[in-house]
């Protein structure tokens, strides 16, 4: 089946609906997403949004950014990320975000390597809250189709430029040829045995990028989060428990419940320490205490992370969880241009799946999401700019491919081959390949 559209987004996390949502309205747009739409990572985040609170905060936003990113960081990028923080979270708000607030006024959390407190957010589940406001505003545009369960295979070239992509739903292939194509595929975490992230996102916008000789960078530069739930035997995703829950004062505990580190430096600082205290336990993980923080502000204010825990057998308020570090979030991917242009014409990326240089070594906490918007808006200004002089052809590709099915296992080989290249710290058992 083929299919035209004016603009093709690939992912349905906050990048991909975002950018969909700022996109001119007489433009005709596809979102895709390889599972449900609500099966993406943003849906998982639970920290919040980072944003300057105000314009005397910018300087130092940008100052933690960069320390926590080892300097490592696109200055420009961190620049545009600060300087835009606010117009989005309106944008957002405007959308019908509602963040949480005490006596009338934003209730800013603290995360670890942020100075102050600058993250907003909706209690402890703000990703599922951001997709749920975004997917509102979707829904009323009649200019948006959304299609679900469609894995992408590959994109479309002509002339070295991007013309479309083709999908693997069900067993049926896909064809949609696109004046734009904007990737916001995510990231790469299905790859690893111990993920917080979602178990089918394998990095398919970077195999593709391989594939297609599109430039990619700093592929090395992998995030470890501290504080993952430890489970026995868990096989699957392994449920976060966010930084904001040390940012409110909670503390990781040894076998011998003695504090062993600050809890708000940089995440890989805090999981470097959590890793050797685990091997001078001989433990699988560590402690994080949160039971001073008492039963009715926990409940309250951690309702997601208090709920999921009890059903896994603790209770938060009143027993220490068990924890150990987990690969979060991917700091490399496509190079993007501060307008989230890739290196081949007429394709973009957004997200995590890009490689903004706004991270650096190291992503300082919550800036996913303030990514997220802050790019993908700026992509889809700028493919309300050119999309009107592109005209592409619909090709006639009307045949079912038997090798579609290898691709998409070649796609997450491609990936995995080419990380470990680039990366030494993968021979652990935590870091390993699936
Ligand atoms: C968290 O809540 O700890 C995760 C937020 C993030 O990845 O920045």
């Amino acid at each position: 089946m083929a299919f035209k559209y004016d603009v093709l987004i690939v992912g349905s996390g906050v990048s991909g609906l975002y950018c969909a949502l700022n996109l001119d309205e007489n433009l005709n747009v596809a979102v895709v997403s390889k599972s449900s739409l609500d099966n993406n990572n943003t849906y998982l985040a639970q920290g919040g949004i980072s944003t300057a609170r105000d314009k005397d905060d910018i300087e130092s936003f940008i100052e933690d950014t960069l320390k926590a990113g080892q300097y490592e960081n696109k200055i420009e990028a961190v620049e545009i990320l600060a300087k835009e923080s606010i117009e989005n979270i309106e944008q957002i708000v405007r959308y019908g975000m509602p963040l949480d607030k005490e006596n009338g006024e934003i209730d800013y959390t603290r995360e670890g390597a942020h100075s102050i407190n600058r993250i907003v957010h909706s209690k402890d589940n703000t990703g599922e809250i951001v997709y749920k406001t975004l997917i509102k505003e979707v829904s009323k545009r009649g200019n948006i189709s959304l299609i679900e369960d469609a894995c992408l295979v590959d994109i479309f070239t002509e002339k070295e430029k991007c013309i479309g992509a083709r999908f693997l739903k069900g067993d049926q292939e896909l064809h949609i040829f696109s004046k734009v194509l904007v990737l916001a595929t995510g990231g790469i975490g299905g790859l690893f045995k111990k993920s917080t992230n979602q178990r089918h996102l394998t990095g398919d916008g970077i195999a593709i990028a391989l594939k297609n000789k599109i430039k990619i960078k700093n592929l090395k530069y992998i995030q470890i989060h501290p504080t993952a739930f430890y489970e026995e035997n868990n096989k699957g995703r392994r449920m976060l428990i966010s930084e904001s829950l040390r940012g409110e004062g909670g503390k990781l505990l040894n076998k011998n419940k003695e504090r062993f580190v600050d809890e708000l430096l940089p995440r890989d600082v805090v999981s470097r320490a959590i890793f050797e205290q685990m091997k001078k336990d001989g433990s699988q993980y560590v402690y994080l205490d949160a039971t001073h923080l008492g039963e009715e502000y926990l409940k309250n204010r951690f309702s997601f992370i208090y709920n999921e825990c009890l059903a896994r057998g603790t209770d938060i308020t009143k027993e220490l969880i068990k924890v150990s570090p987990a690969q979060h979030y991917f700091m490399g991917g496509i190079d993007v241009d501060l307008k989230s242009k890739t290196s081949m014409e007429n394709l973009y990326a957004v997200g995590e799946v890009s490689c903004t240089g706004v991270h650096g070594a190291n992503r300082l906490a919550s800036n996913s999401l303030l990514e997220g918007l802050v790019f993908s808006k700026r992509a889809a200004k700028d493919i309300n700019r050119i999309v009107g002089n592109i005209d592409i052809k619909v090709k006639n590709l009307d045949y079912i491919d038997t090798t579609v099915d290898q691709a998409i296992f070649d796609n997450i080989n491609i990936v995995i081959n080419e990380i470990k290249k680039t990366s030494e710290d993968f021979s652990d058992e935590l870091f390993a390949y699936r």
